[in-house]
């Protein structure tokens, strides 16, 4: 049986990496087989790309090559080893995905949707998560957060009305897809984020259960 595929997604510092970490938590208390990987990057060739994207820089990067690059990893992570893990049966668990794209190049940059969906056909033919968690919160709180961190990479740089559209964006994705989308409410205590993963993670798990 093919295994499943959970990404995580939400603008700069809603917390992914420490959900991430109670995610594989939850996946070996089911004794799941899984990987744990990233977006961009998650193969030699596609971190490359990352840094390339990621960097800062003088020059102007185009949106069109910030796209083409983004999808350029995408179908490397996806050809050496989100297909291949899949296949031999293991989930797959991914800090960002495709709903990324839409989100930043699409609503953020303002890149055609309809463009994004026609790489997507390309790069990925029918392949799409079995479940979203989109880590929502204000986003003045998440680059307050983002910025204690480390030097800001290329994106974090940009202003907050750039990620006022990417939040949007996703919003508007987990609205158009709630049976695969799930939006938690990451401004509240940890304990409370980790709860509402739980219970997401539970009804996709077990989803008959869950309807009754
Ligand atoms: P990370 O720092 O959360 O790992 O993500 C790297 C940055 O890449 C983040 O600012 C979001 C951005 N990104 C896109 O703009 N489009 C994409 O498709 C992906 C996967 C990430």
């Amino acid at each position: 049986m093919r295994g499943k595929f959970i990404t995580i997604e939400g603008t700069e510092g809603v917390g992914k990496t420490t959900n991430i970490q109670f995610i594989q938590d939850w996946l070996k208390a089911k004794n799941l087989a899984y990987l744990c990987t990233r977006e961009p990057g998650g193969t030699p060739l596609a971190e490359q790309i990352r840094d390339l994207l990621l960097a800062p820089r003088d020059e102007l990067v185009c949106d069109t090559a910030e796209l083409l690059l983004m999808f350029a990893g995408r179908a490397q992570h996806l050809n050496q080893v989100i297909e291949p893990t899949l296949g031999e049966g293991a989930w797959v668990l991914c800090d960002r995905f495709t709903d990324a794209t839409y989100a930043y190049q699409g609503a953020g940059r303002g890149m055609c949707a309809d463009l994004i969906s026609e790489l997507e056909l390309i790069v990925q033919g029918s392949l799409r998560p079995d479940l979203t968690l989109i880590l929502d919160i204000p986003v003045e709180v998440g680059l307050k957060r983002a910025s204690e961190r480390s030097d800001p990479d290329r994106f974090e740089q940009e202003k907050t009305e750039f990620f006022e559209l990417v939040r949007n964006g996703y919003l508007n994705i987990a609205k158009e897809d709630p049976e695969r989308c799930v939006v938690i409410d990451a401004s509240k205590s940890l304990e409370s984020v980790q709860r509402e993963i739980s219970i997401a993670l539970e009804a996709f798990w077990c989803p008959s259960e869950e309807s009754g």
